[in-house]
């Protein structure tokens, strides 16, 4: 593996349009260059060096990353190799992981698993709070099979109980130090990040434990705490529960919120359903995703924040070949909640009638208009057919435009010809300022 800060180098040290220069020839346009994109054929332009955002876009095929992707798929080769293409380009040495570096990660993750051990058995053991836990996740609906399967566990109140265990095991400072469990009082004093918690591990795809997060058993705040970055852990590349989907036999995904639900429906036997670490969906998880789905079933908490959520990750997976789905769950604030109250058997249902994105993004617009007034109804008309003409191909416009014409009542044949007038447009200068947009706002690369 290459160390997350070698690769960090790399792109500091590497300019994407001077290396798309040596391939292609480029123009400026403002602030962006452009050239004939070098993975299609096509004889005028569409495709767009970001200097800003150090990536590539192309709007006639979608081919789009950064400098690495780029030196991948132009030479067709393993990220492996282009990494080491792009060092020697870079004048930087070998990637290689000094073994002082090595050696701390791999004492980081055993350390890891050693934590994780400590947790399970404090949850286990016989002392009242260890008692008051294991109501916690039983409250929760978890049963004992789901609670071993994830390793699930308690940060009793002792905030030193943890440390002492580590350097008894060996540890040394520098290695508690590099874990991320662990926290210094003003007065020096060393106690465990996580303390009256009941702790989830975070897993890497192959089975190492390189992160927890710990939830309060009560309404106090903050809800969770979860480790920082370390050596082993990356937020923005983690992705919930991964290690266990990865090997389903459904290339169907479910991406929820929260590590609630992934275990809840983990529990009712969805083994594909996995959430993002971290706050919001990125571009880096996105990537890991689309490697083993070729469905994803967006299954946001049903609040404004999850459905602007739901939004934000639609356009996030609008590059990648995956198929999105979207799910809404009513009468319930999330997929876990829903579970518990309507039992597996209805939530597999909900997932199997599942709407597609225009679907939820129509059902959006619609909410915002009062259908019986027809002022509303025109805007509304308007604003779906721009929203179609923009995101939908000729098969879908001709049955969406079928169900607006019922819903409004306006004849068919003038939506259908609404429809024409906003898709020459959106053919156009729209669609392309709206991806530009979109690159631009570093959505694409963060
Ligand atoms: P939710 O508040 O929806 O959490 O936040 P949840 O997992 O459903 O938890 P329950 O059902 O209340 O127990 C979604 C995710 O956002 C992150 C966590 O990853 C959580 O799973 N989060 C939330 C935090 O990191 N910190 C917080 O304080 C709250
Ligand atoms: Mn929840």
């Amino acid at each position: 593996m290459i160390p997350h800060e070698y690769i960090e180098e790399l792109t500091r040290r590497t300019d994407i349009v001077e290396l798309v220069g040596s391939y292609v020839q480029l123009k400026r346009k403002g602030r962006l260059y452009g050239g004939l994109c070098p993975f299609h054929s096509e004889k005028t332009p569409s495709f767009y060096v970001y200097p800003d955002t150090q990536s590539f876009y192309c709007f006639g095929c979608q081919a789009a990353g950064d400098a690495i992707s780029f030196v991948k798929k132009i030479n067709n080769i393993s990220s492996g190799e282009a990494i080491k293409m792009l060092a020697s380009r870079a004048g930087m040495p070998e990637p290689q992981e000094d073994d002082k570096t090595g050696r701390l990660r791999s004492r980081v993750l055993s350390m890891n698993k050693e934590a994780a051990r400590f947790f399970h058995a404090c949850l286990n053991s016989t002392v009242e709070e260890a008692r008051q836990a294991r109501a916690y996740w039983r409250r929760r609906g978890l049963d004992d099979k789901t609670i071993v399967r994830f390793g699930l566990g308690y940060a009793p109140n002792d905030g030193q109980a943890l440390y002492q265990y580590l350097r008894d095991k060996g540890y040394n400072q520098q290695e508690l130090d590099a874990s991320g469990l662990f926290k210094r009082s003003p007065s020096g004093r060393i106690y465990c990040l996580f303390w009256k918690r009941v702790m989830t591990p975070i897993f890497d795809l192959r089975g190492n434990i390189i992160a927890f997060g710990g939830r309060v058993m009560d309404d106090s705040k903050p809800k969770y705490v979860n480790s920082p970055e370390t050596l082993v852990y990356h937020k923005s590349e983690t992705v919930f529960a991964m290690q266990i989907a990865k090997r389903s036999a459904s290339r169907r995904f479910v991406l929820c919120e929260g590590y609630m639900d992934v275990i809840s429906m983990q529990q009712a036997g969805i083994d594909t359903a996995v959430c993002a670490c971290g706050t919001a969906l990125t571009p880096g998880q996105v990537r890991i995703i689309s490697e083993y789905a070729d469905e994803v079933i967006l299954s946001y908490d049903s609040d404004e924040a999850g459905q602007k959520a739901t939004l934000r990750s639609l356009e996030l997976f609008r590059n990648s070949p995956v198929k999105v789905g979207v799910l809404q769950i009513p009468g319930a604030k999330d997929p876990d909640e829903y579970i518990k109250k309507y039992g597996p058997e209805r939530f597999q249902a909900l997932l199997d009638g599942v709407g597609n994105a225009l679907d939820f993004r129509l059902k959006r617009l619609r909410d915002q208009y009062d259908l019986s007034q027809d002022a509303q109804r025109l805007q509304y008309v308007k604003e779906a057919v721009e929203m179609l003409a923009e995101r939908s191909n000729p098969t879908e416009q001709e049955v969406y435009a079928g169900r607006l014409a019922e819903e409004t009542n306006i004849s068919k044949t003038a939506i259908l010809a609404q429809l024409g007038t906003a898709v020459k447009r959106a053919g156009g200068k729209y669609r392309r300022e709206k991806n530009r947009e979109l690159l631009r706002s570093g959505e694409m690369n963060q």
